[in-house]
């Protein structure tokens, strides 16, 4: 029987093995709490370039909001705005984007709470009217994307999409999936490019998995 394959992102396999951390720069203070280099650092500026490019396909006619889910999402948000913003100055037809942030809490340690806290942002009342794209960093159960849509419909935006760079595969997902994805990953805990455990590794730049060690080490 044929498998059913995703072609909406680049999926990443339960068996993919990564690479190892030797055959790439890895800051010193976090090179014994890793286990392998995910997805090299070039490989999501690649992936994001093309997501720019098809957001702008479907969304670039009207004034955009992007909303930057802080903290995890901050790399991820100023990188595939750099694309966009290279896609409008060198297009015919540009149209302005502006930005918001809104700050979200959910996890301890290497676990979803499910209990989802807004501790931060913009007054979302600037929303009303708005095309919004959600920028987040990382979809896993789905919990917190499900929460913050509920919450921004309160604020009448007239159109929300949302961008992840990465969407979990995992059992526990209430079954939410992003508008644009940028890869699929196992079930694994993943730091690096500003996604964190317990406030570290954000300052790596690749997506690696957490050895046990790091956990141990970084535990709250
Ligand atoms: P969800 O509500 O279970 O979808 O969780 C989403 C949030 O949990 C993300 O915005 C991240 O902040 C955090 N998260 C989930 N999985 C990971 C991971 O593997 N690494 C780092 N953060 C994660």
């Amino acid at each position: 029987m044929e498998e059913n394959i995703a072609t909406d992102c680049i999926v990443i396999d339960d068996h993919e093995q990564g690479y190892d951390l030797d055959l790439f720069c890895i800051p010193k203070h976090y090179i014994e709490d890793l286990e392998r280099v995910y997805i090299p650092h070039g490989l999501i500026m690649d992936r994001t370039e093309r997501l720019a490019r098809d957001i702008m396909k479907d969304m670039g006619g009207h004034h955009i909001v992007a909303l930057c889910v802080l903290k995890g999402g901050y790399k991820f948000f100023a990188d595939l705005l750099d694309y966009i913003k290279a896609l409008n100055r060198n297009s015919d037809r540009s149209i302005p984007m502006t930005v918001d942030f809104i700050r979200l809490k959910s996890y301890y340690n290497d676990q979803s709470t499910g209990d989802i806290k807004v501790i931060g942002g913009d007054d979302l009342s600037s929303l009303a009217g708005k095309n919004v794209l959600i920028v987040e960093d990382i979809i896993d159960t789905g919990k917190t994307m499900r929460t913050l849509l509920a919450m921004l419909k309160n604020y009448n935006p007239q159109m929300v999409k949302v961008v992840s760079l990465l969407v979990k595969r995992t059992p526990r997902s209430v079954g939410y999936r992003p508008d644009y994805i940028g890869f699929e990953v196992p079930d694994k805990f993943v730091v690096g490019y500003a996604l964190d455990y317990n406030e570290y590794f954000r300052d790596l730049n690749h997506i690696c998995v957490i050895n046990e060690n790091g956990k141990l080490k970084y535990k709250a």
